[in-house]
């Protein structure tokens, strides 16, 4: 067959799980996205045309920081400027592979947060929130402040069609902790006491997954903790969404929206971590559950005062 007549070169997973269908793919993700299946309208949920670039409502970004990590196969110790290309081609594909009303969400520190909030601006994206991942298990550093957060950048295409199911993550506000604030307890039913979590994520689970912790993977330093997921995939998904990680390193997102009912494609450029994250896939969620949202409380502040309760 000539080279003009050849099949276009069919992707396939190496891992793949249904009900609701998971699909890992090993490769550089810049490889592997243009060759996902073109999403197609209206097509059955099973079969590739069902779901692929321009259907994924949710992707979720942690790439290598290029912070010399050993990591299995990946070189992460590129030229500034090289580095500066990948993350922009990266970005470039992922944005092509979201649905209309689809949202990204990318996890970076300092150095190179600027350039990805420039370059999604550029594109036409609208930033919904910056948000701060706060942890306390920062490296020693001496002559300048310890690094203790990454930057939890959250786009959409179009802001005025965008899921974001608030009632999925509500948590008890200040008044209601600390301040004894009657008004909080007179709100609508369901969210008396309660309101959106702020832009600074940070209190129980929400450490950096050390070697001891029960979440953590085997070789993996950079793992990034379940509640994390949960907030990003319950509040930007809904049941039965494509949700996509281009660097699924441990398997987290995959892990986190399998647990709740999502579809998903992860892309990993090692195959030992690919296989590893399937066996986590397969085992499920460590702290999570689908019909029992985590609540977070993380008041900063001593309760003042005595509880009220409704209608006082
Ligand atoms: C920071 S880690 C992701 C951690 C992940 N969020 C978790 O919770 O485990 C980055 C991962 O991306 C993988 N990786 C690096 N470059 C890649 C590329 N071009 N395409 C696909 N995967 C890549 C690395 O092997 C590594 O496992």
């Amino acid at each position: 067959m000539s080279k003009a007549n050849a099949k276009p070169q069919t992707l396939k997973p190496a891992h793949k799980l249904s009900n609701p269908e998971m699909r890992i793919y090993v490769g550089d993700c810049r490889d592997v996205i243009p060759k996902l299946p073109e999403y197609a309208k209206g097509a059955p949920e099973k079969g590739a045309a069902g779901w692929g670039r321009g259907g994924v409502d949710l992707i979720f970004a942690d790439p290598p920081f290029n912070w010399n990590r050993a990591y299995d196969q990946w070189d992460d110790n590129m030229h500034r400027e090289d580095y500066v290309e990948f993350t922009y081609q990266w970005l470039d594909l992922c944005i092509n592979c979201l649905a209309p009303r689809g949202s990204i969400w990318v996890n970076i520190p300092d150095d190179t947060a600027a350039e990805i909030v420039m370059h999604l601006k550029k594109r036409g994206l609208t930033m919904i929130n910056w948000c701060i991942w706060h942890y306390r298990f920062g490296q020693n550093i001496r002559h300048r402040f310890i690094s203790s957060k990454v930057h939890a950048l959250y786009f959409c295409k179009d802001p005025f069609n965008r899921t974001f199911n608030e009632e999925e993550i509500l948590e008890p506000s200040d008044r209601a902790t600390t301040y004894a604030d009657k008004r909080t307890f007179n709100k609508k039913e369901g969210t008396q006491g309660k309101r959106l979590p702020m832009d600074v994520w940070y209190g129980k689970w929400w450490g950096r997954i050390q070697g001891n912790n029960k979440e953590r993977r085997p070789a993996h330093d950079n793992q990034i903790p379940e509640v994390y997921l949960e907030r990003v995939i319950r509040a930007c998904s809904n049941e039965g969404d494509l949700v996509m990680d281009p660097f699924l390193g441990s398997g987290t997102t995959c892990t986190v929206a399998h647990e709740l009912g999502r579809k998903s494609i992860g892309i990993e450029y090692s195959a030992q971590n690919a296989k590893s994250c399937f066996e986590r896939i397969k085992n499920g969620c460590i702290r999570i559950e689908k019909d029992n949202p985590t609540v977070h409380v993380n008041p900063l502040f001593v309760r003042r005062g005595a509880t009220p309760s409704a209608g006082e």
